[in-house]
């Protein structure tokens, strides 16, 4: 079977209505690795992230997967390849927990076809992964967003898609729960292959997980690359306006990122 799904963007331009976001861009996502996008506010980040996963269309240029343009595939068939955690998921109304992770493997069945024991134990793995097997039969409403999250991931984790793609996968998460998903995100590409592109606020998250870092800014890839190779103190100037100091983490020896601010300066 074959995981390295190859899937890129060739000059990619994207735009709602006449204002355009992105404009000619072009990324080789690695197969297998962790990808972490980062920028500031408002840069594209979720825009380019859509294109990705064939919820945008682009107005120039193509988003290829294994060589063909995505927009010419059947939308089941790249479903099986491509998995989407968006940034802003809205659950219907009144759902379980058990019911929603289960639309996760929408993209595996044929019409009207019964659940079969893979469906079954996907849903199961994913609950249990992301530590929510006891909520299941709760409604998604009533849940914390921190909660909430982690029931997305759980869908997302379902698809048992070569690729997943994740907008903020962190966000209402604490500090455990995040280090938590991003580890279970490192173990499916080691242990599955599974090639991860991922939206991160958190620049320090990004650099500590990342095979590879996309740095951008207004629509713009700044920088890519490993993070201990393209961090430095000028590009977090330069994609994010802040002075800082960059150094090797203690834990993990990747770029460490100290914003310097006002009130604090040297
Ligand atoms: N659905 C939309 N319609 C119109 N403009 C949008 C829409 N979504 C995002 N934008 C605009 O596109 C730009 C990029 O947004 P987005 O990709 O969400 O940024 P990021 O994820 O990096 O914060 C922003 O200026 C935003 O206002
Ligand atoms: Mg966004």
């Amino acid at each position: 079977m074959t995981r390295d799904h190859l899937l890129e963007a060739r000059h990619v331009t994207l735009a709602y209505g006449d204002r355009t976001v992105v404009e000619d861009l072009d990324l080789d996502v690695a197969p297998g690795r962790i990808t972490a996008i980062v920028g500031p506010n408002g840069c594209g980040k979720s825009t380019l992230l859509r294109a990705l996963a064939r919820l945008l269309a682009p107005t120039g240029g193509q988003v290829l997967l294994d060589g063909e343009p995505l927009a010419s595939r059947p939308t089941k068939q790249v479903a099986r390849v491509l998995g989407l955690l968006p940034q802003s998921p809205v659950a219907p109304e009144g759902i379980t927990v058990a019911d929603l992770v289960g639309r996760g493997r929408h993209p595996h069945q044929r019409l009207l076809a019964r659940w079969n024991e893979h469906d079954y134990a996907a849903v199961a793995a994913a609950l249990e992964a992301t530590e929510i097997a006891d909520l299941a039969e709760r409604s998604v409403d009533e849940l914390s967003g921190g909660q909430r999250q982690r029931v997305w991931i759980a869908m997302a984790l379902a698809q048992q898609t070569d690729i997943l793609l994740l907008d903020e996968p962190t966000t209402f998460l604490d500090i455990a729960h995040q280090i938590e998903v991003l580890d279970l995100l490192a173990e499916l590409g080691r242990e599955r292959g599974t090639t991860i592109v991922m939206v991160l606020h958190d620049l320090g998250l990004a650099a500590r997980y990342a095979d590879e870092l996309v740095a951008m800014r207004d629509g713009r890839i700044v920088a890519s690359g490993a993070p201990g190779d393209i961090l430095t103190p000028e590009l977090v100037e330069e994609v994010f306006g802040i002075r800082s100091l960059v150094m090797p983490d203690p834990v993990a020896g990747r770029p460490l990122i100290i914003p310097i601010g006002r009130h604090h300066a040297r």
